[in-house]
């Protein structure tokens, strides 16, 4: 049934426009030893504040369940990415408008790669990353971190000791926190007169197009327009002086906020903001088409696993990400379907993927031998992995994908 909740960013009323039902936490692998423990679970629905047109989960999971030493993911676990966070390190280094001695910050710095660069060319910097295994690994490669939440006091602290911040950067992390209030302020007590908080996440813009409903679980909280993020920025001070979209994860957009007043915004942050207008993004029907084709594909991709299944095929997964205890979850993807899923995560290896409970193992073993079938959970790194995995393809496996839309390749 559609309930409402309140905004987190503007306090007004939230209309719900998907409901995935109950769903456990995306990134708690299960010990096969512990099977009988209790698994959290908690209604996973996502919808659209009518005031400040925010995109969001309806209920929200306590923040230490999701983050903590057990946290597994880890950033350099694709070779894209980790070019993708180098360049911004380098741009970062080749910043004209940077001072002699600039004091760069970065929320959820998870295993460091990022900073790593950073650190290496002796810049001052910090990492703030509350999940105990990953800040250690960031310790390990040089980087200063600090194993907390950041949030209003953490900036204040952060200040106190280290002075104004000239670069805020977080990836995939400001999606992942409700209590949007106390960041904002705290990004805007930390940072410089002229510094710039820049953020990158998942684009709502694309997840529509794309059908990509498998980017919405626990730890995605928000989904971000040029619209909701202008005015979300207003409320505390700060502006919206750039956008920039980028092809990772499934298309994304970085966000530049500086302090109201203090920069010139781009042209590319009002003609986003006329797109995304032109486009209706969060118009009522616009919602509701994207929730009926999210149950297409459920519908669709459960019935050809079945299919599969029936015909005596092997079905095997790639990558035991986040984003695939929704679709496991939404369309009750077991073991029966998915005999096992390979990731190179260490941490993730002979677990059982949440919920559902398909085994996690090492990318040795899709190999030995190909199954007919591997069904891409890391679809957003599929030019990645498609190439990596080309002698699937000779020995005539093929991948099964379900964003934009369930088909073969
Ligand atoms: N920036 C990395 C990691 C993204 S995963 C990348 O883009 O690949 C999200 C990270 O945010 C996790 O490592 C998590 O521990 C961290 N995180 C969650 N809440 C946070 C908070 N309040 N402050 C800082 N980091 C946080
Ligand atoms: P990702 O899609 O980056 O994020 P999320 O977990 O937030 O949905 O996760 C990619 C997963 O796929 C991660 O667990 C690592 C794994 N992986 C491989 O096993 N092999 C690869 O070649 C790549 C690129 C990723
Ligand atoms: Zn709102």
């Amino acid at each position: 049934m559609s309930q409402e909740s309140f905004c987190r960013v503007c306090s007004g009323k939230v209309r719900e426009f998907y409901d995935f039902g109950r769903h456990p936490l995306s990134d708690a692998f299960v010990d096969p030893e512990k099977v009988d423990d209790e698994e959290f679970f908690y209604r996973l629905a996502v919808g659209v504040c009518r005031d400040c047109t925010m995109v969001q989960l309806m209920e929200e999971v306590p923040r230490e369940r999701m983050f903590h030493d057990g946290y597994p993911y880890q950033s350099s676990g694709s070779v894209v990415m980790r070019t993708h966070f180098e360049d911004f390190a380098k741009r970062v280094l080749n910043a004209e408008d940077l001072g002699t001695d600039p004091f760069v910050v970065e929320l959820g710095c998870n295993d460091g790669v990022m900073l790593k660069v950073l650190a290496d060319a002796g810049v001052r910097h910090l990492g703030v990353e509350p999940s105990g295994g990953v800040a250690d690994l960031a310790a390990a490669k040089g980087v200063r971190v600090i194993k907390t939440f950041f949030e209003e006091e953490t900036a204040r602290r952060i200040l106190t000791e280290h002075g104004p911040a000239d670069v805020i950067y977080a990836a995939n992390t400001l999606c992942h926190i409700p209590y949007m209030d106390s960041i904002l302020n705290g990004v805007r007590a930390l940072l410089a007169p002229d510094g710039v908080f820049v953020f990158e996440d998942p684009y709502f813009g694309d997840i529509l197009e794309r059908t990509s409903f498998d980017q919405i679980y626990d730890e995605h909280f928000f989904f971000f327009t040029a619209r909701s993020v202008r005015a979300m920025a207003e409320r505390f001070g700060l502006e919206l002086v750039d956008v920039e979209r980028l092809p990772v994860h499934g298309g994304e957009v970085r966000y530049t906020l500086a302090r109201s007043g203090a920069r010139q915004p781009s042209n590319a942050v009002a003609e986003l903001v006329a797109e995304e207008e032109t486009k209706r993004l969060t118009a009522p029907d616009t919602l509701s088409a994207f929730g009926e084709r999210v149950t297409g594909i459920r519908e669709e991709l459960t019935s050809l696993l079945r299919r599969l299944r029936d015909e005596g095929k092997t079905v095997v997964g790639y990558g035991a990400t986040a984003k695939s205890a929704t679709v496991n979850n939404l369309c009750g993807i077991g073991p029966d379907l998915v005999s096992f899923v390979v990731d190179s995560t260490p941490d993730k290896q002979g677990k059982l993927t949440p919920g559902t409970h398909i085994p996690v193992r090492e990318p040795e073993a899709f190999s030995g031998p190909y199954p007919d079938y591997a069904l891409l959970f890391a679809w957003n790194h599929a030019d990645e992995i498609m190439a990596k995995e080309q002698r699937f393809r000779d020995a005539g496996g093929q991948w099964i994908l379900y964003v934009p839309e369930v088909h073969i390749v």
